[in-house]
């Protein structure tokens, strides 16, 4: 019988044969594991551990909080906080950033996350998940004495992250990770409590037959999104000459899982429903760290004009448009937005 290769040896292994994970992030990203364990169980208990259904409360993002996303935000500060790995986190359900209580030894990593993604599916027992992203404290300029870490700090371009990753809460709770060698995927073992390396290396087909989108948007696209739709709505009789398939399971994480594993497009277009904001989805919580391990695994991710990785980030919270999934199909519909 082959080995099991626990996430904690796969970390090790990584660590010895490239030194990308020094330990200090190889020990931050297990205790983000063992949080994800921990809201895995409360989000299995749903009405059982009465955590299903909305808190009283509103976060930065004008949504009502259903009462996971609160309880996964806690878990994630409390598992965090005390490891001497972080120096703070940000999170989609807090406004500004946590700075590590002065009690505790401030750490050279930053960390960021989307505690619960897909909160509208809760309650309606379909996947959900937490994406999380690694970045360094920068380093005072020569001669300047250590600063006390800021917002601004988090203010790194997605090309910066030292790790990302998600945990998507489905039929089997899966952590999926990179650090920049390749991606690979920890199925959580619920007898032994641990999770347990199931593939790595993970590559998106550069082609698929596959667009997610959430077409009930349709007439507040833009003109090249609307064009790219339509030719994939017109199939093998249109300019595409195959026939598409369409999935929108409306939790992030789900909808990169199944590209991850089989291939497709994602889509969430800047919209005129609300023209200031370039799209619905977070840069720094849930585009930067989902493009990382899109990129990974030979697919590409772009806002329709530029590299999402290269996005320089001006506020903590800010939007973008996300176009991700199989390499040739996301040329081709970031392409039409410069066909114009
Ligand atoms: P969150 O639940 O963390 O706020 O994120 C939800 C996001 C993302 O997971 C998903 O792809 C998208 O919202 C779905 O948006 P629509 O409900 O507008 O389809
Ligand atoms: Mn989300
Ligand atoms: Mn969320
Ligand atoms: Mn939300």
């Amino acid at each position: 019988m082959s080995q099991k290769i626990s996430l904690t040896r796969y970390l090790v292994e990584q660590q010895r044969a490239d030194g990308l994970i020094p330990s200090q992030l190889r020990l931050l990203l297990e205790v983000v594991a063992r949080a994800c364990k921990s809201i895995s169980q409360a989000v299995n208990k749903g009405a059982l551990g009465g955590v299903l259904g909305a808190a009283e409360s509103e976060n930065v993002q004008g949504e009502i909080q259903k009462k996971l996303d609160i309880i996964a935000n806690e878990v994630l500060i409390e598992a965090n906080e005390w490891g001497g790995h972080l120096a703070a986190m940000a999170s989609e359900e807090m406004d500004s950033i946590y700075v590590v209580p002065n009690r505790y030894p401030q750490g050279e990593y930053l960390l960021l996350f989307d505690p619960l993604d897909g909160s509208s599916n809760i309650d309606v027992n379909v996947s959900i998940g937490t994406i999380f992203s690694v970045l360094k404290k920068p380093e005072p300029a020569t001669g300047e004495p250590q600063q006390d870490v800021s917002e601004q700090d988090f203010l790194q371009a997605g090309s910066q992250q030292v790790a990302a990753g998600y945990c998507v809460y489905g039929p089997q709770t899966t952590l999926v990770l990179t650090v920049g060698n390749g991606v690979a995927m920890f199925t959580l073992d619920r007898e032994q409590g641990s999770f347990v390396l199931t593939q790595e290396n993970v590559r998106i087909p550069e082609d698929t037959k596959e667009f997610a989108i959430n077409m009930s948007n349709m007439r507040h696209w833009d003109t090249p999104v609307k064009r790219y739709i339509d030719e994939c709505l017109e199939g093998k009789d249109g300019p595409r000459g195959k026939d598409f398939n369409m999935r929108w399971i409306a939790s992030m994480v789900a909808d990169v899982h199944r590209i991850l594993t089989r291939g497709g497009v994602f889509l969430y277009p800047w919209d005129k429903r609300e023209p200031e904001k370039p799209g619905k989805l977070r840069l720094m919580y849930e585009a930067n760290p989902m493009s990382w391990l899109v990129e990974q695994a030979g697919g590409a991710a772009t806002n329709g004009k530029e590299r999402i990785l290269d996005i320089p980030p001006t506020k903590l919270h800010q939007r973008v448009s996300v176009i991700l999934g199989s390499k040739n199909e996301v040329e081709r519909a970031t392409g039409y937005h410069s066909a114009l």
